[in-house]
């Protein structure tokens, strides 16, 4: 092969690319696509029209969500900041204390927090809504400031707990009352096992005011209902693979589905070892039911000061607590995402450790 440089600069083209056989996706991409038959040009931007419908079918049943109001997108993470970039700096937020960083991050860096309180552990104008176990994992909104958004999660990353029917009503009749926006981020949903809702749309008023990020296994969709959105986002492996086309997706929806819920049972059943591990430590362990975090209290003890002891005495990693928000403090995150065998490691190693 003898390389080939630019029109401008010196530097030789990979002719390796090249090599790439048949069987692997790009070439596959650039064959079809290069024709006139197989050029389709850029797709719909809200999404494929027949996904979008296929995503209502599928995960609202009998909700009373419309294709036109979905939206397909290239993940939830991005598009929280995609929604910051619509709102502005302008706006006030609230979130849970503790919660999915992304949430405070976007916020920042758009402009909507002021300075960061060492002392605290806080970001100034953010409003931190605390969600702990005495007060089953929901804030006590009659405390609670009026901000133009509120970003909810649930189940939430990292405590695990998916919001009760009672406790998402309240949150909608404080948004509405407020005049606020719900960015109600249901990532985990699949998770849900008990009468919790799956949607903030099971709950009347919630279309009004809700803003839904949702994702199976990491799949996401967004639906701003009344004004706008929605958004699907694809990326367990499995969905992957039927990433040729969304009409390949359309057409694995079923079987999709099934394969998602057992992988779903699969890191439930991780869950129920390693919770009954620390449980065997005489530790409270939150989480895991509804969703694939267990949120482990270690009382009197500092998040980082448990990360480090499991992790020099086990070499198992885990999530300090306090990362997610001051709320998190006390508090280490373990995920359940992980092959069965390394789990037992796991679990094994963690019946042995002794915390100081
Ligand atoms: C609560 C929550 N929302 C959203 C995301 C991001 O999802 P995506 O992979 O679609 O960007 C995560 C990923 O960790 C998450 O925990």
């Amino acid at each position: 092969m003898n390389a080939v440089t630019g029109h401008c600069t010196k530097v030789a083209r990979n002719l390796h690319m090249e090599r790439l056989r048949n069987h692997y996706l790009f070439p596959e991409f650039t064959r079809a696509l290069s024709t006139p038959e197989g050029y389709r040009g850029y797709g719909a931007e809200q999404g494929n029209k027949e996904l979008r419908k296929a995503i209502v079918k599928t995960f609202y049943g009998d909700l009373p969500v419309k294709d036109t109001e979905v939206f397909v997108s290239d993940g939830s993470q991005c598009d929280i900041s995609r929604l910051q970039l619509l709102l502005g700096s302008n706006v006030t937020i609230a979130v849970q204390d503790p919660s999915f960083p992304a949430y405070i991050d976007s916020s920042v860096i758009i402009g909507q927090a002021g300075g960061f309180e060492d002392e605290t552990g806080k970001y100034q104008n953010i409003v931190y809504m605390k969600c702990g176990p005495q007060n089953h994992f929901f804030p006590d909104l009659s405390n609670t400031l009026r901000t133009d958004v509120i970003f909810f999660c649930s189940p939430n990353n990292p405590t695990g707990h998916a919001a009760s029917r009672e406790q998402l009503e309240q949150l909608v009749e404080f948004a509405k009352e407020n005049g606020s926006i719900i960015v109600y981020d249901s990532a985990y949903a699949a998770y849900i096992t008990d009468e919790s809702p799956q949607s903030i749309y099971e709950i009347p008023g919630g279309r009004e005011v809700a803003i839904e990020i949702s994702s199976v296994l990491q799949n996401c969709w967004v639906h701003l209902v009344s004004v706008l959105v929605g958004l699907w986002y694809l990326t367990s492996s499995y969905f992957q693979t039927g990433f040729l086309s969304y009409m390949t997706l359309i057409e694995l929806c079923a079987p999709a589905l099934t394969a998602m819920l057992s992988v779903v049972d699969y890191y439930k059943e991780n869950a129920n070892i390693l919770a009954e591990s620390f449980a065997s430590l005489g530790l409270t362990v939150y989480g895991g039911v509804n969703a694939p975090y267990l949120w482990v209290h270690c009382p009197g003890l500092r998040s980082w000061d448990v990360f480090n002891e499991i992790l020099e005495k086990t070499h198992i990693i885990t999530v300090p607590g306090s990362g997610f928000g001051p709320g998190g403090e006390e508090f280490i995150r373990v995920t359940t995402f992980g092959h069965r065998e390394t789990i037992l490691e796991a679990s094994t190693r963690l019946k042995s450790l002794v915390l100081v």
